[in-house]
């Protein structure tokens, strides 16, 4: 290697961002409502493994799917066995609670999750190749009245947010009594304008014909507007579960447009499916989706304990939001020479253990210089330590908004700050 292509700058990989700390209180921010939204309706934090056998995915997520198909980071691992970074979430958790038995536990099955998801898809503004979701699931509730439970508390969670112009949309998708008919049907109607649709749904025909319905291609989703609804094939109680959810979404109070193409990009999804999208997001305009899944655990080989669940995405979020950043007041030390140094250093761990947020830059400066750099960095005060401070006790304290400067010892700090905070 040759000296210049060892100075090479490395970058971040395409589709993968850092989060700066310019902007990660927002995501605390977001992180903090979600905990607090979420554990007023009974759910709990669950952290699974960031990678996992491959075959969870392919069985979870569904052979038939893009991700699987087309967007999963998928490598061999030095023991010969398949690994892929978890595109979501769902199947995750599903192989916790067989795992660890969780549904032998009393406590309610409700789960959250925050953490990274990884799909190898063309990146674009809100479509990231490491992405990050916050995600709920629930198991063992049949009723639909928990599948309109979860889409109020996505809502809440977007309100608090300050996000109050999502457009929600609701389908059902059946279950495996009434989906194979509306397939067949769907087949059929596809054929038809075989020659019409992408190599791609060309495809989708012979595998799961569901899936034309995930084609971003203009011209497919123009054809499959055509397509028969899964709305019109429900079984009895696949109709009655979706009648009875809007009705709770109604007693909810929360508006939704039926969309009967809402399919959903995974194989899983059993009776209902959501999804929230907002305009202010451009192409990639979903914000949250999620739906019904009965049938995983027991395909896992699990009990036959039915879920529903949601995630949103975080980044897509976070470039919608309106919230204001809550910055605490802090304290910019000064000291000028050896002996205040110490002394500043000690003050620091005093203020420190009595809850205020403090700074020492370890640099030498004039006071100049240091008063500018506070300044500069938006302290609210300043404590200024010189040698004469050091003998007396006492110390400046500026209050850099009103320029108010006082003569305080270390205990009277805390009092003035106290004051005015
Ligand atoms: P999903 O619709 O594939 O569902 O993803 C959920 C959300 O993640 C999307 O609405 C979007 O905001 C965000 N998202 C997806 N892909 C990307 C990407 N490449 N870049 C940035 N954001 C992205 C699921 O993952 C299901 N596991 C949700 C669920 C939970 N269903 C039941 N339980």
């Amino acid at each position: 290697m040759n000296d210049q292509a060892k100075k090479k700058q490395i970058n971040a990989i395409k589709g993968t961002k850092d989060i700066l700390p310019d902007e990660i209180w927002k995501w605390q921010k977001l992180e903090t409502e979600a905990r607090l939204v979420f554990e007023r309706y009974g759910y709990r934090e669950i952290r699974t493994p960031v990678f996992e056998a491959t075959e969870l995915f392919i069985k979870g997520t569904g052979s038939t799917t893009d991700i699987v198909t087309k967007e999963m980071y998928t490598f061999v691992d030095k023991g010969g066995r398949s690994i892929t970074l978890r595109p979501e979430y769902t199947p995750s958790v599903v192989r916790s609670i067989i795992e660890n038995r969780l549904n032998l536990q009393p406590q309610p099955l409700r789960f959250y999750f925050i953490g990274p998801m990884f799909r190898y898809d063309k990146p674009q503004k809100g479509r990231y190749r490491q992405f990050h979701q916050i995600d709920i699931e629930v198991f063992g509730e049949k009723d639909p009245a928990i599948d309109a439970e979860i889409v109020e508390m996505a809502k809440n969670l977007l309100t608090r947010m300050g996000v109050t112009d999502t457009d929600v949309l609701v389908n059902s998708v059946g279950c495996q009594t009434c989906r194979p008919g509306y397939r067949e049907k769907l087949k059929q109607k596809a054929e038809e304008s075989r020659s019409r649709l992408c190599p791609d749904c060309q495809r989708k025909i012979g595998t799961n014909p569901l899936r034309i319905f995930d084609c971003k291609v203009e011209a497919c989703k123009e054809i499959s507007i055509e397509f028969p609804k899964i709305t019109d094939f429900l079984c009895p109680e696949c109709d009655e579960h979706f009648k009875q959810f809007c009705k709770y979404l109604d007693a909810f109070d929360i508006s939704y447009s039926i969309e009967p193409s809402l399919v959903r990009g995974l194989d899983y999804y059993t009776k209902t499916t959501f999804e929230f999208s907002s305009r202010s997001l451009g192409a990639q305009d979903a914000v949250l989706g999620g739906g019904r899944y009965d049938d995983m655990m027991k395909e896992f080989g699990g009990p036959d304990i039915c879920g529903t669940g949601f995630a949103v995405g975080v980044e897509r979020l976070l470039s919608i939001v309106s919230v204001e950043e809550n910055q605490q007041e802090w304290l910019y030390l000064i000291y000028l020479g050896d002996e205040a140094k110490s002394a500043a250093m000690e003050v620091a761990r005093f203020l420190r253990e009595n809850g205020v947020k403090c700074l020492v830059e370890y640099r030498e400066r004039s006071l100049r210089n240091q008063l500018s750099r506070a300044n500069k960095l938006n302290a609210a005060w300043v404590l200024i330590i010189g040698e004469d401070e050091v003998k007396k006790g006492t110390f400046q304290l500026k209050n850099m908004k009103t320029a108010h400067q006082d003569t305080v010892t270390k205990e009277e700090i805390l009092k003035h700050i106290r004051r005015t905070n």
